[in-house]
């Protein structure tokens, strides 16, 4: 999940055949409805896939990366997917629209300039009782210090969701597999919050 060399194009292709999210799932039992889902940092579509095989009627794909169109097509229950190359930051996040957020190991690439206006948006765009899921990063990851990254304190995690019910936030440190560079050190916050 680290800054990716050849670009996460590369990247997508190589976890394209990976399960969905675990968490993602057990976060989609605590939405009210199914109406509306936004995946932000989609990438090869794995947590898309599972939102549109659950029923919700329209789920948006955010990306900054444009393979991510190309990888849509085709895709069984496409008619109720929306596919939009942005970055986060120059999203228009619609008000009150999202019953489900996921942002599933991408928020903490953007830079700590934006974050913090960009979460604000996220929580905007959910509706009331809506479900935001997703990692941050702690200052002990291997990616901590990396350019444009944003690495959050435990206390700094949960005043991103003080206006929010926390209903899940694991803490984890562990030395695992990346991608590109080997085993790394690992810090990582898994949230499940409802507005
Ligand atoms: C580590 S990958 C995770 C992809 C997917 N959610 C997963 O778990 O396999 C991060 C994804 O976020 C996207 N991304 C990173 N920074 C972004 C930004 N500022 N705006 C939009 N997309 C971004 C990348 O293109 C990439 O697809």
């Amino acid at each position: 999940m680290e800054k990716q060399p050849k670009g996460w194009g590369a990247f997508a292709e190589h976890v394209k055949e990976r399960a969905p999210d675990e968490t993602l799932q057990e976060a989609i039992t605590y939405v009210q409805d199914r109406e509306a889902a936004l995946d932000m940092g989609a990438g090869a579509l794995n947590e898309t896939k599972h939102l549109l095989a659950s029923g919700f009627q329209r789920v948006v794909a955010l990306d900054a990366e444009p393979s991510i169109v190309e990888r849509a097509k085709g895709q069984a229950g496409g008619e109720r997917l929306e596919v939009i190359v942005s970055r986060f930051e120059d999203y228009e996040f619609p008000p009150n629209a999202f019953d489900l957020v996921n942002a599933r190991y991408s928020l903490p690439f953007m830079s700590p300039a934006s974050f913090e206006e960009v979460f604000a948006k996220i929580k905007a765009s959910l509706k009331f009782g809506g479900i935001f899921t997703g990692q941050m990063f702690g200052p002990n990851d291997f990616r901590n210090n990396q350019e444009g990254m944003t690495m959050h304190s435990r206390e700094g995690v949960e005043s991103l969701l003080s206006d929010m019910e926390i209903i899940e936030l694991e803490e984890e440190e562990y030395d695992g597999p990346t991608y590109s560079q080997g085993t790394q050190h690992w810090h990582v916050y898994t949230v499940v919050a409802r507005k």
